[in-house]
């Protein structure tokens, strides 16, 4: 067997600012009653101020650092899942390199969306498994807040600002570590959720600015429908070619974008309500935030133990 990579720290950091249901209220004809029931969210956080995504990408890498008593010049790359970069560049990962002073890292951004966690993983993954690099840090950073538009009520209830970070080294003992993966896009749903301005095509101008082409746009139905089946799909399809079923995994960490999409993943996989971490309740959608964000919380509150599988998911 090949080297594998493994995770030897995470860390994740959300903003003190809370935005509730019941303030929303305010803002948009919504209720809480129809956040909660349709979305699962109750609450979620907004980064204030000057600050971008890098902010609390350091912040959590803090955390994975001091977890894992390492310096940030031990640092060799670093890799960004972000939307929501501080600027279109410099990336936000040499932003993030300079703040914590990783003299002796590299990095860039990777722009999956909500997939971006488990498509800079996978990349880091390949790093350490081709010996190029003795670690990687995996960022996922998100302003979410920077992008919504706080009077269009079908996107603004869903979204929040976090990030979450993990450290991946090469794993000392087989049968541990990132053990598979399976990674698809499909790039004909672009028409159902996108932000068209301020990119080579719709560059910055005021017609853009007039048409609100800086903010989300989403057609959240068609991306529901998408979402319940082929995020069960490659969850089914990860246990199975693993010889393992629902049984065996200790934890199912789906991206956290809609509690009926996390539930009909876990039902599929036949898993029971403690297999399932969920925080959306209290973030909303992070977007590459939030499986880091989720691993690290259950880390931290001391429920993995050594030899657990987790299984980890997004669309
Ligand atoms: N408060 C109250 N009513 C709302 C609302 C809100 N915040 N947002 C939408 N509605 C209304 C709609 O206008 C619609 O009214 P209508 O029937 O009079 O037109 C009604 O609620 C139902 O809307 P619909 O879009 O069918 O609701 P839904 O059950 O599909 O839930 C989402 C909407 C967005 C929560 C859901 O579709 C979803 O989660 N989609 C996936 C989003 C996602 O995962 N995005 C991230 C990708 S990583």
């Amino acid at each position: 067997m090949g080297r594998k990579a493994i995770v030897t720290g995470v860390g994740h950091y959300a903003p003190p600012k809370v935005l509730s249901n019941k303030e929303l209220e305010k803002m948009v004809d919504t209720s809480d009653e129809w956040i909660v029931s349709r979305t699962g969210v109750r609450e979620r956080r907004i980064l204030e101020g000057e600050r971008g995504s890098s902010y609390m990408g350091v912040k959590a890498i803090e955390m994975v650092l001091n977890d894992r008593g390492m310096s940030p010049e031990e640092i060799e790359l670093i890799i960004v899942a972000t939307v929501t970069p501080d600027t279109m560049f410099p990336s936000t990962a040499c932003r993030i390199q300079d703040a914590l002073g990783a003299k002796n890292a590299w990095g860039f951004d990777l722009n999956g969306a909500c997939s971006g966690f488990i498509f800079a993983l996978q990349t880091a993954a390949g790093f350490i498994e081709s010996g190029l690099h003795k670690n990687v840090l995996v960022v996922g950073a998100d302003k979410m807040s920077a992008i919504v538009d706080y009077t269009d009520r079908t996107t603004c209830v869903l979204f929040g600002d976090a990030a979450g970070a993990v450290l991946l080294e090469p794993a000392r003992e087989e049968g541990y570590g990132l053990l598979d993966s399976i990674l698809r896009c499909d790039g004909s749903g672009a028409n159902h959720l996108y932000m068209m301005g301020g990119g080579s095509l719709y560059p910055a101008s005021h017609e853009t600015v007039d048409k609100k082409m800086h903010y989300i746009y989403q057609d959240g139905r068609t991306v529901f429908k998408f979402a319940v089946t082929r995020m069960a799909d490659v969850s089914e399809e990860i246990l199975l070619r693993n010889n393992l079923t629902g049984r065996d995994v200790k934890f199912f960490i789906p991206h956290q974008a809609n509690l009926r999409i996390i539930d009909a993943a876990a039902k599929r996989m036949k898993l029971t309500e403690e297999q399932v971490v969920i925080n959306i309740d209290r973030y909303g959608n992070t977007t590459a935030a939030t499986i880091p964000m989720a691993l690290s919380e259950v880390f931290h509150d001391n429920k993995i133990r050594r030899g657990d599988y987790i299984v980890m998911a997004a669309f």
